[in-house]
């Protein structure tokens, strides 16, 4: 059967960080409802294998799936990564946005010079989702990865900014970015990095161009449902937020990533 316009649109993260992405997606979407997952009792994915992280978002999109969503929206670049083939083909006609295609076009569309540096979790830099992506997309560009698995720490504990947040943020990237070859782009493909945009930038300088695949996801959805014809055009949206663990603790950090405050009762525990 055909998903109806009026259907929600499912959103997966592995925790909080991918309130970056429904923030994008309800500005982009405001007359849509969304349901968002946040797998907050198994996070983080980024230093878990390929294997596991796969399982654990066949459980994510199944739940989402068995609610009712017309569109599944893979917040997660960890998830988004390994898993979009294989969720691709499990929810089937349903579409799956992964946030890794979106990011790759926007970073090859505004670089310069075809250098993008991609900084993300472990598990994202090892699979090599976003070079891949970027070759397939313009085989000119050369991307250097960095993985900064203390950016999430940092986003999480709220020291967004600071000496602290600033002293890492120099230690990761200035090998990068101090060099005479270095990028013109910066992609940013960890949902928590938005939230250290300004040491980031200190760092990188004004003249290098960051890209926040959070946006460019939320474009990408919101074409893609046009294109289906599965837009929902008219009213006020809803959100509705699922959890597998802490209601208190994604209310207090999720707050951070959605920039609106978010109260427990809010948040409905789910056993995946
Ligand atoms: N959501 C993850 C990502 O975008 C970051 C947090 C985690 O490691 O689970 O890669």
């Amino acid at each position: 059967m055909a998903a109806s316009t009026s259907v929600p649109i499912g959103v997966f993260d592995s925790g909080v960080g991918g309130l970056t992405v429904l923030r994008a997606l309800r500005a982009a979407l405001p007359a849509e409802d969304f349901i968002y997952l946040g797998d907050t009792a198994r996070l983080p994915y980024g230093t878990k294998s390929a294997g596991t992280v796969s399982r654990y978002a066949i459980q994510a999109a199944d739940a989402l799936a068995a609610r009712g969503v017309k569109c599944l929206v893979v917040a997660c670049n960890t998830a988004a990564s390994v898993a979009i083939p294989v969720l691709a083909a499990r929810l089937a006609p349903m579409p799956v946005i992964g946030v890794i295609e979106p990011g790759a076009e926007a970073a090859v569309q505004v670089t310069r010079h075809g250098h993008v540096a991609v900084i993300a979790t472990e598990g994202t830099v090892r699979g090599g989702a976003y070079p891949l992506a970027i070759a397939g997309i313009a085989a000119r560009v050369t991307t250097t990865q960095r993985a900064c698995p203390l950016f999430v720490s940092l986003a999480e504990e709220g020291w967004t900014d600071g000496p602290i947040a600033e002293a890492i943020a120099r230690r990761y990237l200035e090998p990068l970015f101090r060099t005479p070859s270095a990028p013109d782009t910066l992609l940013l493909g960890c949902t928590h990095f938005p939230a250290l945009i300004a040491p980031i930038r200190r760092v990188t300088g004004p003249a290098v161009t960051i890209v926040d695949s959070a946006e460019t996801t939320a474009r990408a959805t919101a074409a893609r449902l046009v294109q289906l014809g599965l837009a929902r055009r008219a009213g006020i949206g809803s959100v509705k937020l699922l959890a597998t663990d802490g209601p208190e603790r994604f209310a207090r950090v999720g707050s951070i990533f959605s920039g609106e405050p978010i109260a427990p009762d809010e948040v409905e525990l789910l056993d995946l």
